[in-house]
């Protein structure tokens, strides 16, 4: 081996090395503005919300395919676990809503699962959120996995 080979083998490794630390860099940098983006100002990621009209489209919804099992008040169900009340919001305190919406769609009705489209899977959550004391506002709940990974139950 060459003496001088060897600075040149280092440097060339080097320079891959730097290479790849540049393109994590690129791909973590955009993750972070993305997250600063969903951060509100108090540093939290936002609480789910939702319409009125949404909530009263999801009490349709609920009526028809949900009450059975889970009782005409979402928790007085001869079935279903219930959907309302300090047991409910204990379990999904603190987690994203995105993981509420992939129980109810992936599960929801148990002998039809997957037939909830995602605007009425939005509008059974925005049902939920109401019976759970969240107060309405002016922006529906998306109906998409992506934002509502990004909205967290503090209820
Ligand atoms: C045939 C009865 C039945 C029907 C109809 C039904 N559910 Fe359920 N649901 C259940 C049962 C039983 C569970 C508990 C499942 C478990 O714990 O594994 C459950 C669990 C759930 C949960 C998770 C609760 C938790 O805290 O883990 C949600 C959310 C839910 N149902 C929403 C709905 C919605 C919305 C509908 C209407 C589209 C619906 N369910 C229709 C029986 C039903």
């Amino acid at each position: 081996m060459s003496i001088a080979a060897i600075p040149r083998r280092m440097l060339s490794s080097g320079c891959l090395s730097l290479l790849f630390t540049s393109i994590v860099c690129v791909s973590a940098c955009g993750d972070a503005s993305r997250l600063k983006e969903a951060v509100n100002t108090e540093g939290q990621p936002p609480e789910p919300g939702y319409t009125s009209e949404q909530a009263d489209r999801g009490r349709i919804l609920y009526r028809q395919g949900c009450a059975e099992c889970h009782g005409t008040t979402l928790a007085n169900g001869p079935f279903g676990a219930p959907l309302k009340g300090a047991y409910f919001r204990d379990r999904w305190r603190s987690r994203p809503m995105a993981a509420l919406y992939t129980v109810t769609r992936s599960t929801m009705p148990p002998e039809n699962p997957n037939t909830l489209s995602a605007e009425e899977t939005g509008d059974l959550l925005a049902l939920i959120l109401r019976e759970n004391g969240l107060a309405p506002g002016a922006t529906e709940l998306p109906a998409a996995i992506e934002p509502l990974g990004r909205m967290i139950l503090h209820w």
